[in-house]
């Protein structure tokens, strides 16, 4: 594992993003794995500048998220769908048919979450797969279970998720509680991972990841096992 401390919030964007960015520069038409919630969004801003400024080019780039809400459809303002167009995708120059997200109103989710797996594997798999951690140490919507999830499917949300997801809702009733989620499986088989993390609220679960048992109570643990994973963190 890479772990690397960041001195404030600015910087593990700035290293963060220098590290996707390093990645599309390397290979253009790379296939990166994006995550949502608050914690990327420094990132997705350094991002969008390196790419106004000329330093970037997403033209060849292919993207799979992690993760989308049950029963929220592309249109709606706390969709998962609605937040990548809106701090990333509409942004740069990323060509819509090819950023791919699973669909929340799919009216078979196993088949959808079939097909999504499917999906990743004909685009080659994952080169770099972008993740934030849940306070409860969940990855994508990979929440504490008796065993880690092989690949993407219907997820139930745990109390504490749903408790800190409803900050971006009218109220907690409007929460999703179900989400189709990559599974651990398909997170691990990505190349590269690089997770990010800060914050007084995520320190226990940096800790048991870096650190602690490997178990699928704690998710996030298993990273300890992928051979190519950096860790950016800050207070
Ligand atoms: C959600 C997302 C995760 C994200 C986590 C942490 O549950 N599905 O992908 O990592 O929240 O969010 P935040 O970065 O807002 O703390």
């Amino acid at each position: 594992m890479n772990i690397i401390k960041a001195n404030s919030i600015d910087e593990l964007n700035k290293k963060a993003a220098t590290l996707i960015g390093g990645q599309i520069l390397e290979k253009p038409d790379s296939v990166l794995g994006f995550a949502t919630g608050s914690s990327p969004l420094g990132t997705y801003d350094q991002l969008i500048r390196m790419y106004s400024s000329g330093a970037l080019d997403f033209s060849q780039v292919t993207t799979f998220n992690l993760d989308e809400y049950i029963g929220l459809g592309k249109g709606h303002p706390q969709s998962y769908h609605h937040f990548m167009e809106e701090h990333l995708f509409s942004r740069v120059n990323i060509v819509p048919e090819n950023t791919n997200i699973p669909s929340g109103v799919a009216a078979d989710e196993r088949a959808e979450c079939e097909r999504y797996e499917e999906a990743i594997a004909a685009a080659g798999g994952v080169d770099l797969q972008l993740l934030g951690l849940g306070r409860n140490g969940h990855i994508g919507f990979n929440e504490p279970d008796r065993v880690f999830a092989k690949q993407t499917s219907v997820v139930k949300l745990t109390e504490s998720t749903i408790e800190a997801n409803t900050r971006f809702f009218e109220s907690r009733e409007e929460v999703p509680q179900e989400a189709i989620s990559m599974g651990i499986g398909t997170i691990m088989r990505a190349r590269k991972i690089l997770l990010i993390a800060y914050g007084e609220d995520k320190k226990e679960a940096v800790e048991k990841l870096l650190y602690g048992e490997i178990t699928p109570e704690m998710p996030a643990s298993i990273l300890q096992l992928h051979p190519n994973v950096t860790v950016i963190y800050a207070d």
